[in-house]
């Protein structure tokens, strides 16, 4: 790991705009906190770290991020304990997977140390921002954008580096009906599905809003070679419990290794249960629902958290799964989560980094 630190240049807002927030109505994503980071890399290096009042970006219409779609993001959280303390959950992960991502994407790295310097820095900037009631967080989204002012298809010379916040509730605020797609597909063997690059959400987009047309809140992705193995939801990793068994598709190059979907696996494992990370089909899954042996099915994911899935469309025939409320397993698995999130129960794992 790299020591690198960073000598950040802060400028505060003189108009804070904290007073006007409905800490009871945080709609995900549409409110940003007042401060911003920015860095550039230029000349092969990462530099002008800056911290300022959170506002527009200026650049040339033919910046290369405009046309080319050279870019990538993370996203994840952080909550205030009871006394207070800065609470992030697994800022290293994402970190590790923000340069995953920049390799994909013939991107340039940010040091793991740099980039988590610059993530403290700004929840302190911000603090005031982090909402300390349950259902409640701080959304954090890194993200690089390619710079140059050239038409032409060619990795850019020079990135900016920006986190932004933003105080949320819910992604999802109730179960979602999901449609498993076996026509379009997200991502391919060889591409960029394992990355969180911008193109990947916008290819999913079109095929989203059909399903969305058909009264599906999502899709689950099949692979795109047979349309007979099940990969992920887009917007969080897809879990099921089958048997008693926690049966999730193994992280691969075409599905995203999601970090809740890590802590949920080892959480289950921590607790006794069988977990089996593997392919997992479509027609395993449909006939573990008919035989009545499919007692949940969710999602997770930062932004989703544990979300729960209610029904399940396949080639035609919708299928009603089990009550939410009788669901054990992913019931109990979103309190801890949750509690963890905001250290109410031991960190047995080592997940949460204190400011
Ligand atoms: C996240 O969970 O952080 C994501 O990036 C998913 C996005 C739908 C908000």
């Amino acid at each position: 790991m790299s020591t690198e630190l960073l000598n950040i240049s802060i400028s505060k807002t003189t108009h804070s705009r904290i007073n006007e927030l409905d800490w009871n109505d945080l709609p995900f994503g549409r409110v940003f906190s007042d401060h911003m980071f920015e860095m550039d890399y230029i000349d092969g290096k990462w530099q002008n770290p800056v911290i300022r009042p959170f506002g527009d970006l200026s650049m040339s219409p033919a910046t290369s991020i405009l046309h080319y779609g050279q870019t990538f993001f993370e996203g994840m959280k952080a909550t205030k304990s009871e006394s207070g303390e800065i609470l992030i959950f697994r800022p290293e992960e994402n970190a590790k997977r923000f340069n995953l991502s920049a390799e994909r994407m013939c991107m340039p790295e940010v040091p793991v140390d740099m980039f988590i310097d610059a993530l403290r820095t700004l929840l302190t900037v911000d603090k005031n921002w982090i909402p300390s009631q349950e259902g409640y967080s701080l959304y954090i989204r890194p993200f690089m954008i390619a710079m140059d002012p050239y038409v032409g298809i060619r990795p850019s010379d020079t990135y900016k580096f920006i986190i932004f916040t933003c105080p949320v509730g819910a992604y999802y605020s109730e179960p979602v009906k999901v449609k498993i797609e076996t026509y379009y597909s997200r991502a391919v063997e060889g591409g960029t599905g394992y990355a969180k690059a911008g193109g990947n959400y916008a290819g999913s987009l079109y095929p989203a809003m059909k399903g969305q047309q058909e009264g599906f809140r999502q899709l689950i992705w099949t692979d795109a070679k047979e349309h007979k193995y099940i990969e992920e939801s887009g917007t969080m990793n897809v879990l099921f419990v089958i048997d008693g068994k926690i049966i999730t598709p193994a992280s691969s190059q075409t599905i995203l290794a999601g970090i809740t979907r890590r802590s949920v696996v080892d959480i289950a494992k921590d607790w006794g249960y069988t977990v089996e990370e593997r392919k997992v089909s479509v027609e395993e899954v449909v006939s573990a629902i008919k035989e009545g042996r499919l007692s949940e099915a969710f999602g997770a994911g930062t932004a989703a958290t544990i979300a729960q899935i209610s029904a399940i469309h396949y080639d035609g025939t919708t299928y009603e799964l089990p009550p939410v409320e009788g669901r054990e397993f992913s019931n109990k698995v979103l309190t801890y989560l949750t509690d963890y999130k905001h250290g109410k129960v031991e960190d047995k794992f080592g997940w949460i980094m204190k400011i």
